[in-house]
């Protein structure tokens, strides 16, 4: 069946391994699909839901729109684009806004962890942070979102949205319902300090996390330094548990060698971690290395860079200003 894709990423640096395997990844074998049409945007605008640099705003738009071509999507066939270009999105995010109850808003878990224990010094843009991305997906009549599972529920509330919507103005099917991507396994990478805790961009240690312009030296030396415990690596996936790190470590080393956890079990069961880790890191530099190393590449090409956004920013506004206009049309405007 042929699926149009959307999905989102925000262009606030550190781009990491976590953003690889759980997202970015997959944009590339959908990508690679004829029969897919996909949109992937840099969204900007939810960016500046949290204080930014403006010069490092800039560069890390441009960084994102690398790491996606570096990884393998063709900006030939996939529309990129930057948000804040296409008026459409921040429109219909109004939009919605006017018609979603808070208290669907209230129980976004996202809102509570990064707004953090003073929630009435958080900006009301990330507040409503969620809204924003509905009205980037609905506006491209997407089937098919994917993402990492942080987001699952960003998009229980995008299709709670569309059905709102589409009830209050009577207006049936007219925001298409989409269905989330989300891999069944490996969809959450950890912090290699903290099992227990997300790999985030925000983390300030950078030894949680592999970045995707790291160099050799640096991905194996985190990978070296990455917390395990002192059991052997056991047989049985049942045996991982309470074990958070043993379970990311052997998790990561499945998901990019594209194998499932058994078949790593099989293959490092009884050995040490050492054992795992010198493999991983060795994935890791054969896989990660050549993006990294492409991403360096375009990154200074800023004319090519741009033209790709400029691109397409055309294609986008063709598809999502003439749904804002209906849009409009059906509210009453
Ligand atoms: P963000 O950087 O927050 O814009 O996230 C971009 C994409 O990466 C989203 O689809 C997230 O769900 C995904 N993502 C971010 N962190 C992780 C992680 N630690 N594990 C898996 N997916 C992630
Ligand atoms: N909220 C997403 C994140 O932080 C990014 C995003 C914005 C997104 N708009 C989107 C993802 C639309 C998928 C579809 O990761």
């Amino acid at each position: 069946m042929s699926k149009k894709i959307f999905s989102g990423v925000q262009p606030t640096g550190n781009l990491h391994l976590g953003n690889y395997l759980g997202a970015i990844k997959n944009f590339v074998d959908l990508n690679n699909d004829d029969q897919n049409k996909c949109i992937f945007c840099v969204v900007d605008l939810h960016a500046i839901t949290i204080k930014q640099d403006k010069h490092e705003l800039r560069n890390n738009i441009r960084e994102t729109t690398a790491t996606f071509i570096a990884s393998g999507i063709d900006p030939t066939k996939s529309i990129i684009f930057d948000q804040s270009k296409v008026h459409a999105h921040a429109e219909g995010a109004w939009f919605l806004s006017c018609m979603a109850p808070m208290g669907w808003l209230n129980r976004m878990t996202q809102f509570k962890e990064k707004a953090g224990k003073d929630k009435e010094k958080a900006s009301i843009g990330l507040y409503i942070y969620p809204i924003l991305m509905a009205s980037d997906i609905l506006l491209y009549d997407t089937t098919h979102v994917p993402v990492g599972e942080d987001q699952k529920q960003h998009l229980e509330l995008t299709r709670d949205l569309a059905q709102k919507f589409n009830k209050d103005f009577n207006c049936e099917d007219f925001l298409r319902v989409p269905e989330p991507l989300i891999k069944k396994h490996f969809s959450r990478i950890m912090s290699l300090k903290d099992g227990k805790k997300k790999m985030s961009k925000s983390d300030p240690s950078d030894f949680s996390r592999i970045n995707l312009t790291d160099t050799k030296d640096e991905i194996v030396n985190k990978i070296k330094k990455a917390k395990t415990d002192s059991l052997p690596i056991p047989y049985e996936d049942q045996k991982l548990k309470d074990r958070p790190e043993a379970e990311n470590l052997l998790g990561i080393y499945s998901s990019i060698s594209d194998q499932n956890l058994d078949k790593s079990l099989e293959e490092f069961g009884g050995k040490n971690f050492s054992d795992l880790k010198n493999q991983l890191a060795e994935v890791l530099l054969s896989k990660i290395s050549p993006i990294s190393d492409e991403i360096k590449k375009l990154i200074n090409d800023y004319e090519y860079l741009d033209k790709v956004l400029a691109d397409g920013v055309n294609k986008a506004e063709e598809i999502a200003g003439k749904k804002i206009v209906e849009m409009k049309k059906i509210i009453g405007f």
